[in-house]
């Protein structure tokens, strides 16, 4: 089986090479191109692809795709929201993803955004290397006792539920469904009690359309003041231009974001030298109490392996033609 491996980093080729001692069958090829239509015909020759959160696998990728012979596309991550997933089943194009790789990973990330949003940790640390040992624009608040609220409570947003109970937080939850493993310490109630409620909110919900924007400045407005908020799931969750609305108006403690609308194009790349022509991005940071890292979610160790060891799984249920969880198309 040969697959063509897109937008691959060198911690990418150090989780999958070593697998290919199990995986005998299996030969990757590895590009730094990210998977699009005019890249797309790269794949001539190879069964599969694999590609990652900022790929355009929409319907022209996946008609170029389907025009030299590949029938299989294999995401090395959770959300799909990148993949025109009618039109891989209308052209018989078998997607699979990596559902729950470690959602540990993701909800420590997230209370870490909100510890470091809270307690100002940025700002402390180019203080300090500043001899600057003041206090000012440091001041937190307690997370004990105080009141989570998490939006979407699958696999992240239960290890979150969890990482908020275990530092004294009352817990509570909006979900389109309950999540039965949580019932002894979360308390579900409506989006708006939850927005009206939380000195915490997380956001652990896919993209969706009924989800776009779901943070838009109506939902801001009932919001608590002095709330913080964290999103690690995906950018369009959140109306940026609403939110910087939200951040003047003096709505938040602090804000966490590990994903942000903008960030195609940015993500995992070193643009330190590019003047960037437009950026909402820039307005955000330009704020003393937002924190943003470049959606790092993911990335620890554990995660990468098992992103890897599902990955190539998915690729030998694909040739197989077996279809299980893992399946978008
Ligand atoms: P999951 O599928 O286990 O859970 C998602 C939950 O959201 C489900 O319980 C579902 O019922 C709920 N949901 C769906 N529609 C909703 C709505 N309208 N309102 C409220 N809840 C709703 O997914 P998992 O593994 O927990 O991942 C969540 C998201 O995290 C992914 O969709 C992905 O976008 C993001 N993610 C981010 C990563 C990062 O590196 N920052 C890494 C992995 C995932």
């Amino acid at each position: 089986m040969k697959l063509l491996f897109y937008a691959a980093k060198i911690y990418d080729r150090k989780s999958f090479d070593p697998l290919l001692e199990k995986y005998k069958d299996v030969e990757i090829d590895y590009i730094d191109h990210e998977l699009e239509p005019i890249t797309a015909a790269l794949a001539k020759g190879y069964d599969a692809v694999c590609a990652f959160v900022s790929a355009d696998v929409g319907a022209k990728t996946l008609e170029v795709l389907k025009e030299n012979g590949v029938n299989i596309v294999l995401m090395r991550c959770a959300g799909f929201n990148n993949v025109d997933v009618e039109k891989a089943k209308e052209l018989g194009i078998i997607v699979k993803r990596v559902p729950g790789y470690s959602p540990e990973s993701v909800a420590e990330l997230a209370m870490a955004l909100a510890l470091a949003a809270n307690r100002r940790l940025y700002k402390a640390y180019n203080k300090v290397r500043e001899n600057d040992y003041s206090l000012k624009g440091l001041r937190g608040v307690n997370f004990y006792e105080k009141t989570a609220g998490i939006v979407g409570t699958g696999k992240i947003g239960a290890a979150m539920c969890r990482i908020c109970r275990g530092f004294g937080m009352r817990v509570i939850a909006y979900d389109v469904y309950e999540n039965p493993d949580l019932k002894d310490f979360v308390e579900y109630v409506s989006l708006d009690e939850l927005l009206a409620q939380s000195d915490l909110i997380s956001l652990h919900c896919p993209l969706l359309d009924s989800t776009y924007h779901m943070i838009n400045l109506e939902n801001i407005k009932k919001m608590k003041d002095g709330v913080i908020l964290v999103n690690t799931s995906r950018g369009a969750l959140v109306d940026t231009n609403e939110l910087i609305e939200g951040i003047r108006m003096k709505k938040f403690l602090g804000i966490g974001l590990d994903v942000y609308e903008e960030e195609t194009g940015n993500v995992y790349e070193d643009r330190s030298d590019d003047i960037m022509e437009h950026s909402v991005t820039a307005r955000l940071l330009a704020f003393p109490n937002v924190i943003i890292t470049s959606h790092q979610g993911f990335y620890t160790m554990e995660a990468l392996a098992s992103i890897a060891e599902t990955t190539l799984y998915n690729l030998m249920e694909a040739k197989e033609g077996r279809k299980d969880g893992n399946d978008v198309a």
